[in-house]
């Protein structure tokens, strides 16, 4: 194929095993009906970049209920778990957030090792950076799945007590089935008096969750319609972005903001690394995320189903969203 010109020739092993499973991921997704894409391929370093600028936004209240709460309760968060050593944040982000919880650990004598697990090498770059400044850590991060950074972590022995952080309603990106193996999953890594904290938005009017996943900024559209650039970009695909619209849908009955991409008309894409070849309709969409929302007990449940017991939830009911730290049984 010509357009195999297109694709950048990666720079290391590691970064060809990556495009390799990006394009492999690309090609299972997009033949799927209804046409997918992970989500977690949005964070590059643009799309990571515009997910920050989101969380500025007057719309989107999740980042700033999140920080307040924590602010406010992170002494209380610490004081559930004695010997405290180890911290392992699954997703962190600009690491913001967990570097208050390290302030709010300072007075303590223990030293904190800080696990960072991202997909994105930007986002551990800058969350790096940001924790180094907070306190005194030993900063370990991996670019892995929060899966695989987590079975790395709990390979290591650990002296004191471990928390694991979920934060930014991470959890909402899994379908329930895939909540209730992940919050299993993660038990698995965790020894008995060992902590999990999640961070989750509740649900809320309809009005308010459009608001929030499709500002009227259009910082959120931008966002979503990166992830056709960096196809275009890094497996030479031939995607106009300008042709497909981002939409937000509130899907009640599953308790979920739906995220697509919809084709503005009937168009040919190719994606060569992908070996992909398809049409696709006017207003047929590409489900890009699903945001699950909670009630605050359904989470509880779920987390007790999983082999934890709860220690303290604490809500910001004008935001309408839950902090929840659950104990390991
Ligand atoms: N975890 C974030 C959330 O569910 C991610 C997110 C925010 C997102 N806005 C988005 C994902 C728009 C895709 C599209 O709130």
């Amino acid at each position: 194929m010509s357009d195999v010109d297109a694709v950048p020739s990666p720079r290391t092993h590691q970064e060809a095993a990556s495009i390799a499973r990006f394009a492999n991921d690309v090609q299972y997704y997009l033949k799927l009906q209804p046409r997918q894409l992970p989500s977690r391929y949005l964070y590059d370093a643009l799309g990571s970049a515009l997910f920050d600028a989101i969380c500025l936004l007057p719309w989107y209240q999740i980042t700033r209920a999140e920080m307040q709460l924590l602010a406010a309760h992170g002494r209380s968060i610490l004081a559930h778990i004695p010997h405290l050593t180890t911290i392992v944040e699954l997703g962190p982000g600009s690491g913001q957030k967990l570097a208050t919880l390290v302030r709010a650990h300072r007075q303590r004598s223990l030293r904190l090792d800080l696990h960072l697990v991202d997909v994105s090498p930007s986002a551990l770059a800058l969350s790096s950076r940001t924790l180094s400044a907070a306190g005194d850590v030993r900063i370990v991060t991996h670019e892995a799945s929060y899966e695989v950074g987590l079975a790395e972590v709990a390979r290591e022995a650990h002296a004191g007590r471990t928390l694991v952080v979920l934060l930014g309603s991470n959890i909402g990106n899994f379908d329930l089935p895939g909540a209730h193996a992940f919050m299993r999953g993660i038990r698995s890594a965790l020894a008995s008096g060992d902590g999990l904290l999640i961070g989750a938005d509740l649900v809320k009017s309809e009005r308010e969750l459009l608001l929030a996943y499709d500002d009227p900024l259009g910082v959120t559209a931008a966002f979503n319609r990166n992830l056709l650039l960096r196809i275009d970009r890094e497996l030479g695909g031939d995607f106009d972005v300008t042709a497909f619209a981002h939409q937000a849908v509130w899907n009640e009955t599953e308790s979920r903001v739906e995220m697509h991409l919809v084709s503005l008309r009937r168009q040919r894409v190719r994606v060569a690394a992908a070996e992909l070849d398809i049409v696709m309709e006017e207003g047929e969409s590409i489900w890009t995320e699903s945001s699950y929302k909670y009630q605050p007990a359904d989470l509880v449940v779920m987390l007790e189903g999983a082999g934890f017991k709860l220690a303290e939830q604490w809500i910001d009911s004008q935001a309408a969203f839950a902090l929840t730290l659950v104990e390991a049984v």
